[in-house]
């Protein structure tokens, strides 16, 4: 597939904080469906590259074009809008609200686009039953363990059927092997929907589960399938 198949393309992204260049002409690209990780050492601009993709952060100069429309002339609403519906996002330490039980926290995006509580809480336990974590319904996110706490994140991500899901170092809070399962099935749950996957990472085998990889140093990212396709 070429960059024009593109669902986010990203090119010659800048940003600063202060003095300091965060992004410094990074590109990215990534296909409906598609798994891609983003490498690189701490402080490369890693998570500053996945906030501009998602909109969250504003570049000082640069395009990202989602389905072919400039994130930038979008008006704030509408960016939101987006956000809310068409974007998933997991982080590194889950950030499941300690109050709601889990079955709410994955309900919750739903709920905020106005679908009601039973349909919402419906669909989330579906994607529970999915993410192995039905059973924790009743649960607050205090009451378990770290692993389980990020998949009914992964749900809570993949409840409103996004067609992009970020993740932040998704797995950067586990160990080895609850890290393996996160990841398992974030990517199988993210395929069966053809959900596509921004995956950000500095550990090798977190990136094994993509289709491809994105390294990203000083700020500055190459993105081999933008090359090839000129
Ligand atoms: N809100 C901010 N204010 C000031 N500087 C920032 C801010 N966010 C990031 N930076 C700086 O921008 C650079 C890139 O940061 P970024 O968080 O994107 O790195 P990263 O690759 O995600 O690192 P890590 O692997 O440690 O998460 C760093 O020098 C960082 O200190
Ligand atoms: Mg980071």
């Amino acid at each position: 597939m070429t960059p024009a198949g593109s669902l986010l393309l990203a090119k010659d992204l800048r940003k600063s904080y202060g003095s300091t260049p965060a992004l410094d002409g990074a590109e990215f690209s990534i296909h409906p469906g598609e798994v891609v990780a983003v490498m690189g050492p701490s402080g490369s601009g890693k998570s500053t590259l996945l906030h501009c993709l998602a909109g969250i952060v504003t570049p000082d100069s640069g395009s990202i074009l989602y389905n072919g429309r400039e994130l930038s002339s979008m008006k704030d609403a509408e960016r939101s809008a987006l956000r809310r519906s068409e974007f998933g996002f997991v982080f590194q330490f889950g950030q499941l609200v300690p109050e709601l039980t889990c079955t709410e926290n994955v309900a919750l995006p739903l709920r905020l686009t106005g679908v009601r509580r039973k349909e919402a809480e419906r669909t989330a336990l579906k994607w529970m039953e999915r993410l192995e974590v039905d059973d924790l319904g009743g649960k607050r996110p205090g009451e378990v363990s770290g692993g389980q706490g990020q998949r009914v994140a992964v749900a809570r991500s993949l409840v409103t059927s996004p067609r992009v899901i970020f993740a932040d170092e998704p797995t950067g809070a586990l160990d080895s092997l609850n890290g393996e399962r996160v990841m398992q099935l974030l990517t199988e749950a993210a395929r069966s929907a053809s959900a596509a996957v921004v995956l950000v990472t500095h550990e090798a085998r977190v990136a094994a589960y993509s289709d491809r990889e994105i390294v990203v140093r000083d700020g500055k990212s190459r993105d081999m399938m933008l090359e090839h396709a000129v």
